[in-house]
């Protein structure tokens, strides 16, 4: 087969924008379906411009792009996509969305048509156009009264059944954010949140869980974006959570936050992620935060870790974290939290995803403890955030029944995901 080479023109919203800018050319080869290399060339006026962010932390630093000499850029550690490319791609739901739009089979596109067919309102600040003077496209959002047409339209997606004409909207609305669970992006109470469905095969109420577990982090005092639950009327519950990429402009537009995820950060492929831990994100804090991030950042990333630990999320991969560019003072900050989900389990001996501490994987607080260090942690310090997150995930139960209103059944298909801090070795 012939390899094709791609070529597009990579926008970026800068902060306070509702535009975008161009920010420079990329070019993939392509054979069918497979992604042979890419590369990226910033654009000189970018350059010029006091506000331009570094599109890709790992590879396309401005370092050196900003010394003046024009520069072509391919991925670190021989990957053949940019990661923050990669970031505005849609996964495995956004995928069978567009496929389902296009009457195609499975993985069937080539990755750019999935970039480019992906619609604008997609994750971060980047836009991809054919050139630098093409128009933007439509960024309007649904709006919260729309769930119910999204949600029979991403039930028909789920069944392989082609979408009719009047449940269109969701072939904007849902493959703009990345994740395998049905979702859309959706405008509420004036602002852009993410709306995660149901899925087909979930075995308890997930939009209520982890809208509860959600609540439950907050309680730990981390970092959550606002969430809310909305029952349609055929009794479907959809989780909302509020974008942390998106933000009100005086206008009334939308500006958008350039963001990458922690994959992208430590400049990895998808397959490497279980390979990585906890401690290679603090590392990379250490190294790409601003003089006031990294401390919070590094005691709340050990602090979503034990979190992780006691409720039972093994799903923590590097694409379930994320950073954001912080304009002001040119650095990046650990993302609000996200994507958090009990997982009932018999075992008693679990794991993470990331590893923890000096024995691996190991889903214990003395194996959280043991690497507290390379979080930048004091022994003292890292047990006062056991103890503040432990005591609060000991009352789940009791904050799910009454302050969230969680039926006592909902809450015994996930009672088994919790653990008791003092079997592992709280
Ligand atoms: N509150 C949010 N603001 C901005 N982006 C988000 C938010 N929550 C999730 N995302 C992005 O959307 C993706 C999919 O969401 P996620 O909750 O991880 O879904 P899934 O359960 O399908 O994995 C995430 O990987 C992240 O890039
Ligand atoms: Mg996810």
């Amino acid at each position: 087969m012939i390899s094709d080479a791609w070529i597009t023109t990579v926008f970026i919203h800068l902060p306070g924008a509702a535009e975008a800018v161009p920010a420079g050319q990329l070019i993939v080869k392509e054979e069918g379906a497979r992604v042979l290399s890419s590369t990226f060339g910033y654009g000189k006026k970018y350059l010029e411009r006091q506000k331009a962010a570094p599109i890709d932390p790992a590879s396309l630093s401005l370092d050196g792009a900003l010394s003046g000499k024009e520069q072509l850029y391919e991925p670190v550690n021989a990957l053949v996509m940019f990661g923050a490319i990669r970031d505005a791609m849609p996964d495995a739901w956004g995928r069978r969305v567009i496929e389902n739009k296009m009457k195609v089979e499975p993985n069937s596109l080539r990755e750019s048509e999935y970039l480019m067919q992906s619609g604008t309102n997609r994750f971060g600040a980047l836009d991809f156009r054919p050139s630098a003077s093409s128009p933007a496209q439509s960024k309007a959002l649904p709006d919260i009264a729309d769930l119910p047409y999204l949600l029979e339209a991403a039930d028909k997606v789920q069944n392989h059944e082609p979408v009719p004409q009047h449940l269109r909207q969701l072939f904007d609305a849902g493959p703009s954010m990345g994740g395998a669970r049905p979702k859309a992006v959706v405008s509420y109470k004036g602002r852009a949140w993410l709306a995660k469905f149901d899925a087909r095969d979930d075995a308890f109420d997930v939009p209520g869980i982890e809208q509860a577990c959600l609540e439950l982090a907050r309680k730990c005092q981390l970092n959550v974006p606002e969430t809310d639950i909305v029952t349609v009327a055929s009794g479907k519950k959809v989780m909302l959570i509020e974008r942390f990429d998106r933000e009100l402009l005086p206008g009334g537009d939308f500006g958008r936050r350039h963001v990458v995820s922690a994959l992208t950060m430590l400049g990895l492929h998808e397959s490497e992620s279980p390979k990585s831990s906890y401690a290679a994100i603090a590392r990379r804090i250490a190294e790409i935060g601003t003089k006031n991030s990294v401390k919070a950042d590094s005691e709340e990333l050990f602090g979503r870790m034990v979190f992780n630990i006691l409720v039972g999320n093994d799903d923590d991969h590097l694409r379930n974290h994320a950073f954001v560019w912080d304009a002001t003072h040119r650095g990046w900050m650990l993302s609000p939290l996200y994507d958090v989900l009990p997982k009932p389990q018999q075992s008693s001996e679990r794991f993470l995803h990331l590893s923890v501490g000096a024995r691996g994987r190991l889903a214990t607080l003395d194996n959280a403890l043991s690497h507290a260090g390379q979080f930048g942690i004091l022994p003292a310090r890292a047990k006062e955030i056991v103890n503040r997150i432990a005591g609060e995930v000991r009352e789940w139960r009791t904050f799910f029944e009454s302050d969230m209103g969680l039926s006592t059944a909902t809450c015994d298909k996930v009672a088994s995901a919790f653990r008791k801090p003092s079997e592992i070795g709280g």
